[in-house]
Parts: structure tokens; C-alpha cells; sequence
């Protein structure tokens, strides 16, 4: 298999494991986790790896270079979904890297590296509102106190965990050590709408946009619908709806970016003036600076609109994952990939969407070719590629392998 039918197949084919027969949602440690592994792990058998699932439920498969014990180029991406998911945010990247490795097949026997691919497990954070859990324990950035995040059952992560045959006491050992590693290098969609807008199929990554999520709550008063005049209303749902557009005029004004995702009101009656508003907020910018500074403006908004309204503000920080540059020697071999499609000037740009080399930078170089998708639509049934884009991206991402092959063994000689 190392062609692009093949891996838009494949692509599909990942589609059948989801916990719902009408759309598509793979969550961490769920049973369609266990199956996407369990088919990826085949593939990587196929395509000659040594394959394996670590301590936190990441897939991974490996294929030595000249000798044993190299430290091994991680390829790969996420292999989990957003609720009513498309088929290729995470899988395309997971798919192609294994496509490379079959393309190169003996060639990796002469490698100064050994080549390892990665199906991360939970980049979205759909099932714990934590995103990059499968890529931080890779990273080595596990904290302790994720175990009692809870999902919409209540399981908590550290039940979850344990359902899924895994030891949380021995989380610790998917972490990854530097020296273990060359460099870790992911094929995406771009999830947005400039390749597309510039008519390149591919794209090289400037650095990742680093987020920060909230549970932000308004609290005011139940009061009855009809009988409580305005002068005595403590209403948190308008307020709540006046924080939204607040929130929506500051990030448009910016080049930050921000989203109101969810929202759920208390009491929820119709009669009723809602108590309470809780709602989510996602906010992202090229800059980690540029991120917190918009984030002091819009909070101490929304504290003053609340304040004239007799309401009250709580927040909860629920994610924070800083901006990852991608290293220049990891992105020279991407754009020289690139260009080896036939594009003679590469489009570089800063992933507006997270990605799980926000988390494994930690321990390793990142660089992050981008393959243009329909319309830029992504975390929708509706997102979509070209095949012939897949087939540019998979020639540019074996042109980038076997150039940090060469480059690699230059230094190491
Ligand atoms: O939310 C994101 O940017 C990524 O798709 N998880
Ligand atoms: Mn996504
Ligand atoms: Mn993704």
C-alpha cells in the first residue's frame, strides 16, 4: 500500500470504527480506540514494523535502521475524533506515515535512524475535555491531577484507563527521552481555507498556535418568567450571551481567535429566568503572548458587563498548551518535499488548529507538512481531500524522510 487511493481507503476504512452508526466520534480508551489501534498496528505489520501499544494507549510501530537501537524519526498523528468527525483530521497522518515507511520498505535498513510512526490517542480531549493526553504522556508532561478528570458518565480518566487494560501507575513509561528521538514529523490537513485560497495543495507549518480553554460561568438568580419584573432580574443567560459577542468583537478585532462552543443553562426551564450560564471558551493566537494579553482584555470585560448586571463570574481553566515552533532543519526537509511535487515557492503559515506536536516538542524537534482540504472545513462530516493532493503530500513527505536521511548521516559521519 503506498498510494494515495490507498490511503483515502484506508481512511475509510477507520471510519467504521466509531461509537455512533450515523456519524463518526472516536474517543480515548473507548472500544473504537482499541479497533482504530488494532487496524493501524496491522498496517504497520504490513509495512514491515515492530508494532506496540505504550502506556497510554498511543500506537506505535517501528523499523530499525542500519543497526539495532537507533534513535528513530517519530512519524505520525492522532487517531482520535471530535464528536461528528470527518475522516481525516489525525487519520491522514497516521495512514500516510505508515504509506512512507512501505514506500521505502528496505531503503530504511541503510538509515542513520531508525523510523517509528505514531497513532496518537487523544489529541481532540473530546471524552475529558483535555486535549493532547496520548501526546503529553509521550511528551512526558502527564500530570497526576488529569486522573480525576471526569467524562459526561462521570468515568473518571484514571477508571477509564484501567477499563482499558492500562496501568495509570505505569503512565510514566510511554514518556519518550530525547535522546531517543531525531525529530517527530506530521502530515495534517490544514483545517482552514488559505492553501486552498492560494491554490497550493501542500504547505509547510511556521509554528503551532498555542490555546488555552475555559469553563467560564455566569450566576445570577432563578426567578419565575412571568412574574419577575426586569428591574429585579438577575438573568445569567443574557448575561452570558452579552459575554459571547463581547468575547466575538475583541477576537475579531485581533488576530487571535476564539470560540464559544458549548454552552448549557440552568434551571434549562422555559418558564424560568436562568440562574446560571456555563460555556466553554477556546482561544488561540501565533503567540503565547498575544494569547494571555487577549485573554486579560476579554476576561476583565466580561467581569464589568457581569458587574452591571448584578451577576457573578467564575472561570476554570480547563486546557493550556503553549505555541510550538517547528525547527528550521525539520521544515527545510519539509519545503524541500514540497517543492519536489513541483511547487517552486511553498507556502508556509501557523497552524490556527492544535496539533499533538504542541506536546511531544517537548521532547523533540516538530515539523508539520499540510495538505489542503475542501473549503478549509474540518471537525465536520463535510471535511474532505483531493486525491491528488494526497498523492502530492505523500511523495513531499518521502522526499522530507529520505532528505533527513541523508542530512542525518552527513552529521553523524
Ligand atoms: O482543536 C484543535 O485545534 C485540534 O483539532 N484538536
Ligand atoms: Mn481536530
Ligand atoms: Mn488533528
Amino acid at each position: 500500500m503506498s498510494s494515495a487511493a490507498e490511503i483515502l481507503a484506508r481512511c475509510a476504512e477507520l471510519d467504521r470504527y466509531s461509537a455512533h452508526r450515523s456519524y463518526l466520534e472516536r474517543v480515548y480508551l473507548s472500544p473504537q480506540h482499541a479497533a482504530a489501534n488494532a487496524a493501524a498496528a496491522d498496517w504497520m505489520t504490513k509495512a514491515g514494523m515492530r508494532t506496540w501499544q505504550d502506556a497510554a494507549g498511543n500506537q506505535l510501530g517501528r523499523r530499525e535502521g542500519r543497526e539495532p537501537g537507533l534513535p528513530a524519526l517519530l512519524l505520525g498523528s492522532h487517531l482520535d475524533t471530535v464528536p461528528d468527525a470527518g475522516s481525516y483530521d489525525g487519520m491522514l497522518g497516521v495512514v500516510m506515515a505508515i504509506a512512507v515507511v512501505e514506500r521505502l520498505g528496505d531503503r530504511i535498513d541503510d538509515f542513520p535512524f531508525a523510523v517509528e510512526v505514531v497513532g496518537f490517542s487523544d489529541e481532540e480531549g473530546t471524552r475529558f475535555g483535555k486535549a493532547l493526553l496520548g501526546s503529553c504522556a509521550a511528551g512526558g508532561t502527564w500530570d497526576e491531577d488529569w486522573w480525576e478528570l471526569r467524562d459526561k458518565n462521570g468515568i473518571t480518566l484514571h477508571s477509564a484507563f484501567r477499563e482499558f487494560g492500562l496501568d495509570p501507575r505505569r503512565v510514566g513509561d510511554a514518556a519518550r527521552r530525547p535522546e531517543e528521538l531525531v525529530g517527530y514529523l506530521e502530515t495534517h490537513i490544514e483545517q482552514g481555507p488559505y492553501l486552498e485560497a492560494a491554490g497550493a495543495s501542500l504547505g509547510y507549518v511556521t509554528t503551532i498556535a498555542g490555546a488555552r480553554r475555559f469553563k467560564l460561568s455566569v450566576v445570577g438568580e432563578a426567578r419565575h418568567a412571568g412574574g419577575t419584573p426586569y428591574p429585579r432580574r438577575r438573568d445569567a443567560l443574557v448575561g452570558a450571551a452579552e459575554a459571547i459577542t463581547t468575547i466575538e468583537r475583541l477576537a475579531k478585532a485581533s488576530d487571535c481567535i476564539a470560540t464559544v462552543g458549548r454552552i448549557e443553562v440552568m434551571p434549562g426551564a422555559v418558564n424560568v429566568i436562568p440562574g446560571r450560564a456555563d460555556f466553554s471558551l477556546d482561544l488561540r493566537a501565533e503567540t503565547d503572548q498575544a494569547r494571555d494579553a487577549m485573554w486579560a482584555t476579554m476576561c476583565a470585560d466580561i467581569e464589568m458587563l457581569c458587574e452591571l448586571r448584578n451577576l457573578e463570574l467564575r472561570v476554570v481553566e480547563t486546557h493550556r498548551a503553549p505555541s510550538m515552533p517547528c525547527a528550521p532543519w525539520l521544515t527545510d526537509a519539509v519545503i524541500g518535499g514540497i517543492r519536489s511535487t513541483g511547487d517552486a515557492d511553498p507556502i508556509g503559515l501557523w497552524s490556527r488548529a492544535g496539533h499533538d506536536g504542541m506536546a511531544i516538542g517537548a521532547v523533540t524537534d516538530i515539523g508539520m507538512l499540510f495538505v489542503r482540504c475542501f473549503d478549509g472545513i474540518s471537525h465536520h462530516p463535510d471535511e474532505g481531500v483531493r486525491e491528488v493532493d494526497v498523492a502530492a503530500g505523500l511523495d513531499a513527505f518521502e522526499h522530507a524522510v529520505l532528505a533527513l536521511a541523508d542530512s542525518w548521516q552527513a552529521e553523524a559521519s
